[in-house]
């Protein structure tokens, strides 16, 4: 089953608690110049990014997520490059200068797989490039959103959204039910897995090729150990 194709639709509602500007206003003094956005979906971070004076390239593996964001783009007048493709198979025709990867894309790579992403990046940025990612922590996967179901109703979309925690990963199965008319609903299932990610173990995959901090991702300060989100800023050594 497909993930982010009827998320697609309602994604950026739905995100409405997410601090795009917030994270923007963080970053913006570590990213300049050329830069990708990885797992950029629907472009939120892509398009602040280039509005900010940035030359933007976003890439994802969801068509129904970078159409939401062509779409965007568009009526700002941002001219993006959107490519739909694996990150894990970045191969860029010249070095930028900094890449992203924002809400949990790192979430979606596979614990064997993140070597591989990492050491893309790095061949595809330039020396002293800047790589801002963040994840979803082991604490939050674990604790918050585990074994748990969420739902939200609104007049045209509602969702039941069902978390299994295993070993290494939580599954997300949500059903969403459209309105077509009235009192017709159509029912689509959509799968998601994040794997959950120690914060000790990305560090020893990235301190030999890059210096970095890590942040709290929500409220930009020292990272606890009830940090929903890690934000990590590399610098290439
Ligand atoms: C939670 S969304 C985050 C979207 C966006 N970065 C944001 O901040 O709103 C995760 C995105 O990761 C994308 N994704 C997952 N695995 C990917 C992969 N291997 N390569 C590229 N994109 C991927 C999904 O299609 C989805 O758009």
């Amino acid at each position: 089953m497909q993930s982010y194709s009827i998320l697609a639709k309602y994604y950026d509602r739905l995100m409405g608690d997410f601090d795009y500007d917030g994270y923007i206003d963080f970053i913006k003094d570590y990213v300049k110049g050329e830069g990708i956005d990885l797992a950029c979906g629907s472009g939120e971070i892509t398009v602040r990014l280039a509005k900010a004076g940035n030359k933007m390239i976003g890439i994802d593996l969801s068509g129904e997520m970078l159409n939401v964001a062509t779409v965007k783009a568009k009526s700002m007048g941002l001219d993006i490059k959107w490519i739909c493709q694996d990150m894990l198979d970045l191969e860029l025709s010249h070095k930028i200068d900094f890449a992203t990867c924002v809400c949990d894309g790192i979430n979606y790579i596979k614990k064997d797989d993140l070597a591989t992403l990492f050491a893309k990046v790095r061949q595809n940025i330039k020396d002293g490039g800047i790589f801002v990612f963040d994840i979803s922590s082991s604490y939050k996967l674990k604790k918050i959103l585990g074994d748990n179901l969420f739902c939200e109703d609104y007049d045209d979309i509602t969702y039941i959204w069902q978390n299994t925690l295993k070993k290494d990963c939580v599954d997300m199965d949500i059903d969403f039910f459209e309105k077509i008319e009235n009192d017709i609903y159509r029912r689509i299932e959509e799968s998601h897995r994040q794997y959950i990610h120690e914060r000790e173990f990305i560090q020893s995959l990235i301190e030999k090729n890059w210096d970095f901090e890590v942040f709290d991702g929500e409220k930009f300060s020292s990272p606890t150990s009830k940090s929903k989100r890690l934000l990590f800023v590399l610098k290439t050594k």
